[in-house]
């Protein structure tokens, strides 16, 4: 298992102003940005493209921008978040009519591959495409709002796939998304997962320091 990671999703900062909620958060111990693509066609809601990944490079967040795409077609998207400065890109296979194609092109693009499952998707579709996945990020609720409570099934699939990846030689990050917070950190962490996706969790709090020397005190334990 890896190095914990806090990742948080910026849907749930003010847009308004961006680049120093950024700043923000990864001064406060921040290990990635969480970028949220949605495109109110595979998920029912509409937030912020390429355009708004590189405006965060020319503001000069130097940090991995964690790229979750939740759009479907998918690879046109791919190389212009390469080019606007993605670090990770991850999509749901459902959205991609050939997902081996679209994790090579991920690569190919240089950045790093991953997949999104859904709370009801099997981790089947992972079997044939394991050596070209760097990260696997599990959903806890329903993607498209932030907000949303924990769908704690998750911890059974979190367990699941930390087995599959415990297989690999390569090392593969288990990511989850959906109503973490510095409650239940320490039980996603238990069941497996070593990247944690929080959004209202934390830019919803004053103190952004604070809760994420939270989370890490409950990961230590
Ligand atoms: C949901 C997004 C999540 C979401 C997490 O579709 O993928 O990243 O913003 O927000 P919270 O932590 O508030 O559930
Ligand atoms: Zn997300």
């Amino acid at each position: 298992k890896q190095a914990p990671w806090i990742a948080p999703s910026i849907l749930a900062a003010d847009f308004a102003r961006l680049g120093e909620e950024c700043e923000a958060v990864l001064a406060a111990g921040a290990d990635v940005i969480h970028f949220d693509v949605m495109d109110n066609h595979y998920v029912p809601n509409l937030t912020i493209g390429p355009m708004v990944c590189q405006a965060l490079r020319k503001h000069g967040i130097e940090a991995p921008i964690d790229v979750h795409l939740m759009v479907s077609p998918v690879d046109d998207l791919i190389g212009m978040f390469a080019d606007a400065g993605a670090s990770m890109i991850t999509f749901h296979p459902e959205a991609s009519r050939h997902v081996d194609r679209s994790l090579q092109l991920i690569r190919d693009a240089g950045c790093q591959a991953g997949l999104v499952l859904n709370p009801a998707t099997t981790p089947e579709c992972l079997e044939y495409v394991m050596d070209k996945l760097d990260m696997i990020l599990l959903m806890s609720v329903n993607p498209g709002f932030g907000g949303q409570t924990f769908i704690p099934g998750t911890l059974k699939k979190i367990e699941q796939v930390r087995a599959l990846i415990d297989r690999q030689e390569r090392p593969i990050r288990l990511e989850v998304d959906g109503g973490v917070s510095e409650k239940n950190i320490r039980d996603v962490a238990a069941a497996g997962a070593d990247t944690f996706v929080a959004g209202s969790a934390i830019f919803g709090k004053a103190d952004y320091g604070a809760v994420i020397e939270q989370m890490r005190a409950e990961l230590a334990l």
